[in-house]
């Protein structure tokens, strides 16, 4: 499944999200991207904040995307920071496992994962008692 997605176009899609970064205080740009299941391809950036705690990650950018254009779920995820790929940090891994498709593909420093091999055990919908899926 992973060679049926255009990695490299993605992968291009979030540095090309990056260069939109507003990183003053990290210096660290980062953009994401993903491919959705009726074939969009959203980006996000991140948005730092004087207030540092304020900071939107780039996949925060990214999901309020996915329901702006009409909602879907994931099928493919990338996100770079400073030009290379990296691993979503905790916060963002249960944005987007609630996002994902079943069987989501996340390309990260070593590979290919999931995201419930980097998000195992993941809190969800189920715990509330309510249908949000
Ligand atoms: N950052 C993201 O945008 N996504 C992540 O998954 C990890 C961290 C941003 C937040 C902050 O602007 C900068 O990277 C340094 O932590």
């Amino acid at each position: 499944m992973a060679l049926d997605i255009d990695w490299n176009a993605l992968q291009a899609a979030a540095l090309a999200a990056a260069e939109h970064a507003y990183a003053p205080y990290s210096k660290y740009a980062v953009g994401c991207a993903a491919l959705v299941d009726d074939g969009r391809v959203i980006v996000g950036c991140n948005v730092e904040n004087a207030s540092y705690g304020v900071t939107l990650c780039a996949e925060c950018a990214m999901i309020g995307q996915l329901h702006l254009g009409g909602g879907g779920r994931l099928i493919a995820f990338v996100c770079v920071g400073n030009g290379q790929p990296v691993t979503p940090c905790g916060r963002c891994r249960q944005l987007l496992s609630e996002a994902a498709a079943p069987g989501m593909l996340l390309k990260t420093p070593s590979g290919f994962c999931t995201i419930e091999q980097i998000l195992p055990e993941s809190f969800g919908s189920a715990a509330l008692g309510t249908n949000s899926r």
